[in-house]
C-alpha cells in the first residue's frame, strides 16, 4: 500500500518524480505530495486525489532541482487530507520523509520524545518525522538509525535533509524498497516498475537495512551500524510491458496478455514424452518430495481461488490432501503442521502482508515454506526456500487478471509434478501436457468474443446483485467471477457451489436476480443441469458458460457464452476469461474507474 519515488543524479528529478508515481498509482492513489531539493531549500507540494491533480498543481511551478522524494497514499491513519498526505516535514521544513507502513508505537514515541513539537496531521509518519528531528546532529543517516531503533511496526522510508542536500537515506522494514543504480545516478521506489524507464540494475532492501545514497555511492548497513555489501541484480521486465498498449485499461490490456504470459509459465517446465513437469526452483530432493503428506496453500483475495484450483489439482492428480486457507486467518489460528507438510504462498505481489506472516508462522514451525510469486526480488520470493516465479510479466491493474491465470499453471503444473511420483500415470500426464499446450489458442478463442460479452454485461449492468455458481473445479471459478464483478463494478455479487443451492440461496433467485453458471462439458455437467433447471423455474435471468457444441445451452439460458472443451482440470484456465471480461465490460458500463476501484490497493502490505 502506498508508493515511494526518490530521485538523485543529475537530471531535473520532478518529471522522473512523478512520472515513477503514475507507475505507483496501482499502489494507492487517495493523495500523492512530492519534494524536490535545488541544493538548498526544499519545496514541497501536495495534492488530495490522483497523481494528475498534482502534476496539475505542479504545472504552473518552476521546480528545479535534481534530488526529490514523492509518495502516492492509501490512507490508513488519518483521513485524505492534503495535511497527512507525504512527504512530511517535523518542526522546522529542513527535514522531509516519505513513509509506506504503520508506526505501531506512535503514541509512545509522542509521549516520550516529541513534548513542545506541534504536529501539522494525523499520521503515524509525521510523528516518525519529528522523532528523526529530535535525533539529528547533522547527519541524516545516523539521525534515521537512532529514530529507527525506537520504532515498532513497519517501514519502508525515504528522508532527505536540506543540510545535506545530496543525499537520500533509505530505511526498510516490512515494507519494500528497491534502489535503481543508474550511469550517475539513483532511484528509489516501492517497486520496480518506476525504474523500468531508467535502468534495469537494481539493489532489494533487506530489513533492518538502511541505504546513504548519494552522488559519490551508495552505502547500506544494518540498524546496528555493520557495513553490509549487497550486489546489483538485472530484472527482465521491459518498459512497454508496464504500459497500455493502446488497451482502454491496464485490465483488458492484462486480460488479452494471458495467452502470451501462459506460454512464459509453462515454457520449459514440462516433459511431453515422459507426461511430466518439473519446476526446478521447488528445491527439494525427491526424497522430500516423497515424504510430502500434506499441502497447505496460503493465499487472499484472486490467488486464494487460484489456490483452490490447485487444491482439486493436487488432491487429483498427486492424491495429496491439500487445504487452502488465507493468510488474515491461518496466522493468528495456531494452524497444524509437521515436517512432512508443503506450504506454498500464492501472490502476485509477493508483499501482501497476511501472506507473508502465514508463511512465516508455517516457517516456524517447521514445515517446507515455499512461494509462488510473481513480482520478482519481492519479500516473499526473497523469504522463502525455493519455488516458482509465475512470469506474468507487471501487472498494474488493482484487479488481478494474468496472474491468477498464472499461478493457476504453475499450481497444475506442480500438481502433475508430484502426480508423477505417485499416482498419475504416464498417459495421463501426457494428456495433461498436450491439453496444456492448447491452452493459448483457446484462450484467443474466447477474448475474441470481448465483444460479445459486452453487449451482454450493458444488458446486466443496473442489476443490484448477482449470483455466481459453479461445481467442482468450476466452484473456484465461480468464486473468482463474483469477486472480479463486485471490486471493479461495485455490484453486489456472491458465489456458491451449485449444489448448495437449495440450503439458503434459492431464496434469492427471481426476476430481478441474474445468475452467472458455469456449466461446462465435464463429469458433473448433468448435475450442473439440474441446477440451472432450478434458478431458470425460479425465472432469474440467466447467463452461461458453456462449451462450444452444447446447442441445448441456448434454450436454457438468457445468454451463453460459449468456451472450448478442454481437460476438466485445466477448465478454470478458460471459463475464468469470459468472466473477467464480463466483469470488466459491466465496470467500464458504469463508469467506474476500473485500473484504482475505490477502497482497493493492487499490494496490501498491512495487516
Ligand atoms: C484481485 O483482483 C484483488 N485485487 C486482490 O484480491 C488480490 O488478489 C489480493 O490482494 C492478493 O494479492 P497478491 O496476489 O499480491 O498477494
Amino acid at each position: 500500500m502506498c508508493g515511494i519515488i526518490g530521485y538523485i543524479g543529475k537530471k531535473q528529478a520532478l518529471p522522473i518524480l512523478i512520472n515513477g508515481l503514475r507507475r505507483l498509482e496501482y499502489r494507492g492513489y487517495d493523495s500523492a505530495g512530492v519534494a524536490v531539493s535545488d541544493g538548498k531549500k526544499f519545496t514541497k507540494i501536495k495534492a488530495v486525489g490522483k497523481i494528475e491533480k498534482l502534476a496539475e498543481k505542479l504545472k504552473p511551478l518552476d521546480l528545479n532541482g535534481s534530488v526529490g522524494i514523492a509518495h502516492t497514499r492509501w490512507a490508513t491513519h488519518g483521513g485524505v487530507t492534503e495535511a497527512n498526505a507525504h512527504p512530511h516535514s517535523a518542526c522546522a521544513d529542513d527535514l522531509v520523509i516519505a513513509h509506506n507502513g504503520i508506526i505501531e508505537n506512535y503514541r509512545e514515541l509522542k509521549e516520550k520524545f516529541l513534548k513542545g513539537h506541534e504536529l501539522k496531521s494525523e499520521t503515524d509518519t509525521e510523528i516518525l518525522a519529528h522523532l528523526i528531528e529530535v535525533f539529528y546532529k547533522g547527519n541524516l543517516t545516523e539521525a534515521v538509525r537512532t529514530a529507527l531503533k525506537e520504532v515498532r511496526g513497519t517501514y519502508g522510508l525515504a528522508a532527505m535533509h536540506s543540510d545535506e542536500p545530496d543525499k537520500l537515506v533509505a530505511a526498510r522494514f516490512g515494507s519494500p524498497l528497491v534502489i535503481g543504480v543508474g550511469d550517475g545516478e539513483y532511484f528509489l521506489a516501492s517497486d520496480t516498475s518506476p525504474m523500468l524507464a531508467h535502468t534495469k540494475e537494481v539493489i532489494f532492501l533487506d530489513d533492518g537495512e538502511i541505504a546513504e545514497i548519494s552522488l559519490s555511492g551508495l552505502k547500506i548497513s544494518s540498524l546496528d551500524s555493520k557495513n553490509i555489501t549487497k550486489y546489483s541484480e538485472t530484472i527482465d521486465w521491459d518498459e512497454a510491458s508496464a504500459q497500455k498498449q493502446g488497451y482502454e485499461h491496464f485490465m483488458l490490456k492484462e486480460i488479452f496478455d494471458q495467452p502470451a504470459v501462459f506460454k512464459d509459465a509453462i515454457r520449459g517446465r514440462y516433459n511431453l514424452t515422459e507426461g511430466t513437469a518439473h519446476l526446478g526452483g521447488l528445491n527439494m530432493t525427491s526424497e522430500q518430495m516423497h515424504s510430502v503428506s500434506r499441502v497447505i496453500l496460503l493465499a487472499c483475495g484472486t490467488a486464494s481461488y487460484a489456490a483452490l484450483v490447485g487444491k482439486y489439482a493436487l488432491e487429483r492428480l498427486a492424491g495429496i490432501p491439500t487445504e487452502v486457507d488465507v493468510g488474515s486467518e491461518f496466522r493468528y489460528r495456531d494452524p497444524i503442521i509437521d515436517r512432512n507438510t508443503l506450504v506454498f504462498g500464492i501472490t502476485q505481489s509477493g508483499e501482501t502482508a497476511d501472506t507473508l506472516a502465514a508463511l512465516r508462522e508455517a516457517k516456524r514451525k517447521g514445515a517446507f515454506v515455499r512461494g509462488i510469486v510473481n513480482v520478482i526480488g519481492s519479500t516473499l520470493a526473497r523469504e522463502t526456500d525455493g519455488g516458482t516465479y509465475m512470469h506474468a510479466g507487471p501487472e498494474l491493474a488493482v484487479a488481478s487478471t494474468k496472474a491468477y491465470t498464472n499461478m493457476v499453471a504453475v499450481l497444475i503444473l506442480y500438481a502433475i509434478q508430484f502426480g508423477r511420483l505417485n499416482r498419475l500415470t504416464q498417459a495421463t500426464g501426457e494428456r495433461l501436457i498436450a491439453a496444456l499446450l492448447e491452452i493459448p489458442t483457446k484462450m484467443k478463442e474466447v477474448l475474441a468474443q470481448s465483444e460479445r460479452i459486452k453487449t451482454i454485461a450493458e444488458k446486466y449492468k443496473d442489476s443490484v446483485g448477482m449470483l455466481f455458481l459453479g461445481r467442482g473445479i468450476n466452484y473456484p471459478v465461480a468464486l473468482e467471477g463474483s469477486h472480479k464483478l463486485k471490486e471493479i463494478s461495485y455490484i453486489h455479487s456472491e458465489a456458491y457451489p451449485a449444489g448448495e443451492m437449495k440450503h439458503g440461496a434459492n431464496a434469492l433467485l427471481g426476476p430481478h436476480f441474474p445468475v452467472v453458471a458455469i456449466m461446462t462439458k465435464n463429469q458433473l455437467y448433468e448435475k450442473m443441469r439440474s441446477s440451472v433447471e432450478e434458478v431458470r423455474a425460479r425465472k432469474s435471468p440467466l447467463i452461461l458458460i458453456a462449451t462450444v457444441g452444447d446447442e441445448s445451452a441456448r434454450e436454457l439460458a438468457d445468454d451463453v457464452i460459449y468456451v472450448p472443451p478442454t481437460m476438466e482440470l485445466l477448465e478454470p484456465l478458460l471459463n475464468t476469461i469470459p468472466l473477467q471480461l464480463f466483469a470488466y465490460h459491466t465496470a467500464v458500463a458504469l463508469g467506474r474507474d476500473v485500473d484504482r476501484p475505490r477502497n482497493l490497493a493492487k499490494s496490501v502490505t498491512v495487516e
